[in-house]
């Protein structure tokens, strides 16, 4: 496989870093993790949890249940919320995707972006075929057509139970009224500002930003009124009409790609989740054109069968970070080599989660040396940013949403007139074999741009089962560490027994293949097991990913938790 080093590769791990630095290095305090005493479970009634990533999004999801709504009508709320609250990747302009476990049924709701009608392959390259830098990143081509709206109104028609209305409302409220600026998030604006003066991109973020001071009250009424037609006519509130022709005029007027066709011909999908057993669970999780299902899979899978003979590993050692990074390296070679949108591309999904095809996979790895990167084939034969939460209702049905933007404010550009920050999801897509992504991640044809098709995610809602019961709810923002934060909070919950709180806060670490044997890891591992790996050949780089929040459903408790580092809340009710 060939392996990127183009200036743009460069470029691409200089914005990573002010990515990481914009939301997970720079998020300050830690917002108080409220619990509400905890209730004695009924028969057929028991806890409810939220977990968020901000307040306003757990106070609105908790009103929801509380008034009777089901997990699906909070998180649909939230969502709306987050649209307003959470700019830096809560989003009307996006999309991602839900997991639904309700009435012992499941569902995946896929409202990721799509490209748009006149994209193509070559988009990004210039006349000598390199990749044009920064163009999949910031700015008006950078965007594919979001999916969000489309998304939470076939989710209320599957599942819903409360009215439509009731449930965009409380974001129309807090767009009207204004909402009170957390510190972290006018920090993170101010730096995002600072940012693209210092590269002077010719975009309207601080047209619509600027005025967010911390602890000051921060409304946003263009936005309020894309709201109100979203909250009137539902989908066709966005995807027809006036806010069609809003989105459409801007995009012509600043040459952007998404045309009025683009927006009536998108569609959200339901999907079949992927499901697997895993010792005496099941994992519930994502399916393409997510790639974070089929790599979770094959991550605790292969975990087992490396560690089923031998005594259980310390958490965080030096022997569990290298185990999970060897993984990590294979896992990442058949991403970049067979996944893609389902729907333009075969993904062998069956061969790829076998146990039989793992095992064969896992034979080449050795407890005390690296395997050399560039040996690392596929196997079969032939930003960091986004936002996650997780809810679970009184009745036992949970949801776990991921959405994004991609990167923190996305593409950087407001839709004049409607008020709401459009994605930069183009950059999911491999824009020439072989050449990194923002996130490091490589791929070739079946992740190259075609209209129509929908990029490549790691975005991985999940959930885990046992006995048809949800045991846990899990999900991160990330980018392609979105896998490793997944995998390793299941770990954290079902192999090393781990409280909510633990599960999240507990340092995390990734590798995923390229760059060549860097292992990505938080503040918190123990500096010994760092100089241990560091000797064994790696090369350990300390920046912050992720931003969990979870809920946990064990021995008749419900626990659930957000990450200390972001802004979020979870609550017990
Ligand atoms: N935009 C990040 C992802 O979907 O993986």
């Amino acid at each position: 496989m060939p392996i990127g080093t183009t200036a743009y590769k460069f470029m691409s791990q200089v914005i990573l870093a002010f990515i990481s630095l914009c939301f997970f290095a720079c998020t300050e305090q830690l917002e108080q993790t409220q619990k509400a005493a905890r209730i004695t479970d009924t028969a057929t009634e028991m806890q409810a949890a939220v977990a968020m990533p901000d307040s306003y999004s757990a106070d609105v999801a908790k009103e929801i249940l509380q008034k009777g709504g089901n997990a699906v009508d909070a998180a649909i709320a939230a969502q709306f919320v987050l649209a307003v609250t959470l700019p830096e990747a809560g989003n009307i302009g996006g999309g991602g995707f839900m997991l639904v476990y309700k009435d012992k049924k499941t569902d995946f709701i896929d409202y990721r972006e799509q490209a748009p009608l006149s994209a193509h392959r070559d988009m990004y390259l210039d006349e000598n075929g390199d990749v044009i830098p920064y163009q999949s990143v910031i700015g008006i081509l950078a965007s594919g057509v979001p999916g969000t709206v489309a998304g939470m109104w076939l989710a209320h028609e599957k599942h819903g139970s409360l009215p439509w209305k009731e449930l965009v409302q409380p974001a129309v409220n807090l767009a009207e009224q204004g909402f009170k600026v957390h510190p972290k998030l006018a920090g993170s604006i101010e730096r995002h500002i600072a940012r693209l003066e210092k590269r002077s991109f010719e975009v309207n973020f601080k047209d619509y930003f600027a005025a967010a001071k911390a602890n000051e009250v921060f409304q946003q009424l263009e936005l309020a009124d894309t709201l109100k037609r979203i909250r009137d006519q539902g989908r066709d509130g966005f995807y027809k009409g006036q806010t069609a022709k809003i989105i459409s005029d801007f995009m012509r007027q600043e040459n952007g790609l998404v045309t009025e066709k683009d927006l009536l011909s998108y569609e959200a999908k339901s999907r079949t989740p992927l499901s697997a057993k895993w010792r005496e669970y099941q994992l519930l999780t994502s399916p393409p054109p997510s790639s974070g299902g089929i790599a979770i899979i094959q991550w605790l899978k292969m975990y087992d069968i490396l560690t089923r003979d031998q005594q259980k590993l310390t958490h965080n050692s030096a022997a569990y970070l290298h185990l999970l990074a060897e993984i990590g390296k294979r896992v990442f070679a058949d991403r970049a080599e067979y996944l893609g949108d389902p729907d333009f591309v075969e993904v062998p999904v069956a061969s790829l989660i076998a146990d039989k095809y793992l095992t064969m996979r896992s034979q080449t790895i050795l407890k005390d040396k690296i395997s050399v990167t560039e040996l690392i084939k596929p196997g079969l034969k032939e930003s960091e940013e986004t936002t996650h939460f997780s809810v679970m209702d009184k009745w036992g049905n949970a949801v776990s949403n991921t959405t994004t933007i991609n990167l923190g404010y996305g593409s950087s550009v407001v839709v004049e007139g409607a008020g709401f920050l459009l994605n930069d999801e183009m950059d999911d897509f491999s824009a020439k074999p072989g050449v990194a992504n923002v996130f490091g991640a490589v791929g070739g044809q079946a992740n190259e741009i075609q209209p129509k098709k929908r990029m490549l995610s790691s975005m991985t809602p999940s959930m885990v089962l046992k006995d048809g019961e949800v045991v846990f709810v899990t999900g991160s923002p990330g980018g392609t560490t979105i896998i490793s934060s997944v995998y390793l909070s299941i770990l954290n919950a079902l192999e090393f027994s781990m409280s909510a709180e633990n599960i999240v806060n507990k340092p995390r670490f990734h590798h995923q293949l390229l760059p060549k044997d860097v292992i990505r890891y938080h503040d918190g591992i123990d500096p010994a097991v760092i100089s241990e790996l560091e000797q064994m050949g790696y090369t350990m780089s300390n920046r912050r990913f992720g931003d969990m929040h979870v809920i946990l459903n064990k021995d008749g408790k419900v626990d659930a938790a957000s990450e200390a580092n972001g802004r979020g809340k979870s609550i017990i009710f």
